[in-house]
This record gives structure tokens, sequence and C-alpha cells, in this order.
């Protein structure tokens, strides 16, 4: 996969990103842009100073993208990551990501968090009041079902909270994050 600046991207492949965000999010009706005009007017977002983003290609097509919104000096937000279906399984949200991280550790931030939603039940939080017990809802929390809590730590982040009822009652927000030192990973 070779990456591409959000800022050197064509008209096309912009395009072609706004198409994925429209139809690459497979997570539930809270998550994701229903039409390419949401789709665009996000993306739009990443000619401004406090976001950053990378097109991934294949073979000269479009197979990915990711982005970040510069919270401060040291917090960036990962927002948001998508791969084309059919690329899926072959390293190319991993690679992303790292692409990524590498950006935000040259930026000089240290700390690279997200949200991930679980509107489908996908993970053993769905359906439950949180707000008695957070800390045991952060202990136990697993994926019953593919979701990208697992794809995060594999890639190292870690559970750091839940917003309860984020998209509707009983579908939180699991939030995550990684220390960057992107050094000493490629020693
Ligand atoms: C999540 C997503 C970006 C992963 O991209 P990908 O290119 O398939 O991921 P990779 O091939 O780089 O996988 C890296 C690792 O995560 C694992 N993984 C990938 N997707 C996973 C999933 N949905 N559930 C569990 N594990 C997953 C892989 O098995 C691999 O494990 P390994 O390190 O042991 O080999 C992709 O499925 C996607 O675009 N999903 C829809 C959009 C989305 O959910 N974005 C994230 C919103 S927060």
């Amino acid at each position: 996969m070779e990456f591409l600046d959000w800022a050197e991207a064509t008209p096309d492949q912009r395009s072609a990103v706004a198409a994925l965000l429209v139809h690459g999010f497979d997570l539930g009706p809270a998550t994701g842009w229903p039409t390419l005009g949401e789709a665009e007017t996000e993306l739009a977002r990443f000619d401004e100073p406090d976001r950053r983003g990378f097109l991934g290609l294949a073979e000269g097509a479009v197979a990915g993208f990711v982005g970040a919104i510069r919270i401060s000096a040291s917090l960036w937000e990962l927002h948001p990551l998508v791969v084309r279906p059919a690329e899926r399984g072959r390293g190319f949200g991993r690679a992303l990501v790292a692409r990524l991280e590498e950006a935000a550790w040259e930026a000089g931030a240290g700390t690279l968090y997200l949200g991930t939603d679980d509107d489908r039940g996908d993970t053993n939080l769905h359906g439950l009041d949180l707000y008695p017990d957070i800390p045991s809802a952060i202990d136990r929390i697993e994926a019953l079902r593919p979701h990208p809590l697992t794809f995060y730590q594999h890639l190292g982040y870690t559970v750091i909270g839940v917003i309860p009822d984020a998209s509707g009652p009983g579908k939180p927000d699991i939030l995550m994050a990684k220390r960057l030192d992107v050094e000493s990973e490629t020693e």
C-alpha cells in the first residue's frame, strides 16, 4: 500500500474516499455517513490545519483512508478509519494507523485516542446500563462478534473509558488510546 497525504489528493481520489465513507462503514446506523454530501462535508474539514489525513492506494486505486483531529499539541484523535471491503484482512488498516501514528509522533504528539461505537450489539457492553460501575465495564469488555475493538487491541490500543448511551440507550462509545513511541517500535 502507498500513502498519499489528503492535501495532495486529486478531486477523483477525494470522491472515492467520500464513497468509501458512505459504503465502507458497516457498524450500524449511528456510525458512518449516510449520504455522499455528508461525507464530502466531513472530508472538506481535512483541508483545515487542525486535521491530517492519508489515503491508502493499492495498484493506484483508493483502498482506504485514515484521518485525525489535532485536539492539542500532544493529543490527536483518530477519526475516521476505513478500508475498502474487498481489501480487508490484508494489513491495510494496520498500515494506515501506523502511518497516522508516525505523522502524529513527528508533529510532537504523544497520544492517539479514538472512540468506537457499539450500536449493534457486537460487544458485551451493549444493552446495559453502564453508569453504576464503569470501571468494571472497562475491565470485562470483550467483542462478541468482529468489532473494531479487537482490531485496535491488536494494534496496541487500550480501553480507557466508555461513554454510556453515546448512540442511544444501551449503545456505548468505547474510548481507546495508545502512547506513541514510534522510534522504539521500529527499532
Ligand atoms: C476495522 C478495519 C479498518 C480493519 O481494516 P483491515 O485492513 O481489515 O485490518 P488489518 O488487515 O490491518 O488487520 C489488522 C489486525 O486486526 C485484526 N482485525 C481486523 N479487522 C478486525 C475486526 N473487525 N475484528 C477483529 N479483528 C480484526 C486482523 O485479524 C489483524 O490481526 P493480526 O494483527 O493478528 O494479523 C476495516 O475492517 C474497516 O474498514 N471496517 C469498517 C470501518 C470501521 O469499522 N472503522 C473503524 C471505526 S472506529
